[in-house]
């Protein structure tokens, strides 16, 4: 059989990636590019492989939100397709990524650490793949460490380019290939090269690349990438770009593709998903693209993540009122309950607005859950900002919220303030403002005592095996007796007992 010149090929469906010419130049245009990239590393896998008597293996660690776990999926996916297999056991892969998160200076400080070990199982087997992205690359002064300090890395991309995968991993591995035919002489061993190609920022959005699901029958779905809020304290603007959406036929096309596949619930993401449509040709905002996911049938279940306050429109409640699919759970980023500190925040909206805009949400939907995030010791919080925030938290009553403590980004306004909040006084409110959050937290969870609800199942129990654990449209975590059959199947459940923020049921057949 002829093989297949990917230059002269538009419709990419059903191509058989054993069957493409790497002899040829590559092509120009996305994805068909990665695609021929794809096999051409596939070629050193192979042969390492038949070398070493085994599949080569990969392990990716992922820090960070959904946007990251969904792009890990994607670089599973590419890789998948090059010929590696996933494996659970970091120490032994062969093949090691890290994506990085740096919304906070800790996320950032467990990639150091995490690197040392890197470093230890690479002079145990040189042979070793060490590649590091996300977010934290797209930071000038991390690639410069990273240059310095850490030359074992092979390959360093940034948010920009996770598409590109296949082609980066093409060069680290031509090295490889030169080094196999050295056959072990020292001679004529390539010197090791560090490939390092990070983009500042990016208007392409390539489709229809590979995508390895951690889930069968649940799946995130990017609608929007970047973020244009610059709220003070974030570096997200700065590292995953400007806002730009997908287009609704892409997002409604792989969603159906999902469902066809066996997913039953997605999870639309995007930094600020109330603001998608912007820009695009035939002009769409959040409700309406919520209205058109609705339609697809065998899709059951839709969430969606992050909501900014500022821009949740009436017309967004209404279409969440009155929809069959739609999850009873929506997370809402205070951050502070002080208008005075969200006004420096950037966040552009006040305590008064955040209320009425809750208390509007919970009448329109009151069985709704509403969880949150805040920031605590932003610089110039006093203690009576402080008491707002947790004034807001008693009037909200929020099922549940992630508390933060404010941490100082490089490059971000808040970072030049002057009067940033000594490290004690912040962890006492940490400390309070948590003990509220929980308090409330507990007796809010468990409303839907002794109520049948439906229930996905997503996995056996870690604990105790003859358990399944699942979540209600709400969120809230079920724990019930029964099997792995179960699992990505919707199933009603009597709640028989709230634990706090989770709940023990039984089927309810
Ligand atoms: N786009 C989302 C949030 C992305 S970051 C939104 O606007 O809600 C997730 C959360 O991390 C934020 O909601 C905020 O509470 C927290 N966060 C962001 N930057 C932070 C910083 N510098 N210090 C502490 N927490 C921060
Ligand atoms: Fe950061 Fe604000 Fe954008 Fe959220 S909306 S990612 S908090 S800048
Ligand atoms: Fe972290 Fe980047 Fe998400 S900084 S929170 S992984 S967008």
């Amino acid at each position: 059989m002829d093989l297949i010149d990917l230059r002269n090929v538009s419709d990419l469906t059903g191509i058989d990636i054993n069957m493409v010419d790497t002899n040829t130049l590559a092509p120009e245009m996305e994805p068909n590019r990665q695609l021929y990239f794809m096999a051409k590393s596939r070629e050193y896998v192979k042969r390492k492989s038949e070398e070493l008597g085994r599949n080569l293996t990969v392990h990716i660690t992922t820090f960070g939100c959904q946007m990251n776990a969904k792009d890990s999926e994607k670089l599973l996916g590419i890789l998948e397709k090059i010929g590696y297999e996933e494996t659970d056991d970091e120490k032994a892969a062969d093949f090691l990524i890290m994506n990085t998160c740096t919304v906070r200076e800790n996320a950032n400080q467990k990639v150091y650490g995490h690197l040392g070990m890197y470093q230890s199982r690479k002079k145990k087997a040189p042979h070793r793949m060490i590649a590091i992205c996300g977010c934290m690359m797209q930071e000038p002064e991390v690639i410069e460490k990273l240059k310095k300090s850490y030359r074992f890395v092979d390959l360093i991309f940034g948010t920009h380019n996770i598409f590109k995968l296949a082609e980066l991993v093409s060069l680290c591995l031509e090295e490889r290939l030169e080094e196999l035919e050295a056959q072990g002489r020292e001679d004529k061993k390539p010197k090791h090269k560090m490939v390092v190609d990070v983009w500042k920022d990016t208007d392409q959005i390539v489709e229809d690349l590979p995508v390895e699901r951690k889930y069968s029958f649940k799946s995130g779905v990017n609608i929007m990438f970047g973020c244009n809020n610059f709220c003070s304290y974030c570096i997200v603007p700065y590292v995953r770009g400007r806002e730009r959406s997908r287009r609704p036929g892409e997002i409604i096309g792989e969603i159906k593709n999902l469902v066809e596949d066996g997913v039953v619930e997605v999870m639309l993401l995007g930094q600020n998903v109330n603001s998608y449509g912007k820009g695009l040709d035939e002009p769409l905002n959040f409700a309406e693209l919520l209205e058109e996911v609705e339609k697809i049938e065998g899709l059951e279940r839709i969430r969606f993540m992050t909501s900014h306050p500022k821009d949740l429109s009436d017309e967004l409640i209404e279409v969440m009122a009155k929809s069959k699919k739609i999850c009873r759970h929506l997370h809402l980023p205070l951050q502070s309950g002080s208008s005075r500190i969200l006004k420096a925040m950037n966040r552009r909206y006040t305590k008064e607005q955040y209320l009425a805009l809750a208390e509007k949400i919970k009448t329109a939907i009151p069985d709704i859950s509403l969880t949150t995030d805040i920031i605590v010791g932003f610089p110039g919080e006093t203690e009576e900002d402080f008491q707002e925030t947790l004034d807001v938290v008693r009037k909200v009553r929020f099922d549940s919220a992630f508390t933060f403590i404010y941490s100082k980004r490089t490059g971000t306004p808040a970072a030049a303030m002057e009067n940033q909040v000594p490290e004690d006084v912040v962890k006492n409110r940490f400390d309070r403002l948590l003990k509220e959050v929980q308090d409330i937290s507990a007796e809010v969870c468990g409303r839907d005592v002794h109520t049948v609800q439906t229930v996905l199942v997503e996995e056996v129990n870690d604990h105790s095996p003859e358990l399944v654990t699942g979540r209600m449209s709400n969120n809230t975590i079920v724990h019930f007796p029964g099997d792995a059959s179960l699992i990505g199947k919707l199933v009603d459940v009597y709640l028989e007992e709230s634990k706090g923020f989770y709940y023990m049921g039984r089927l309810n057949q």
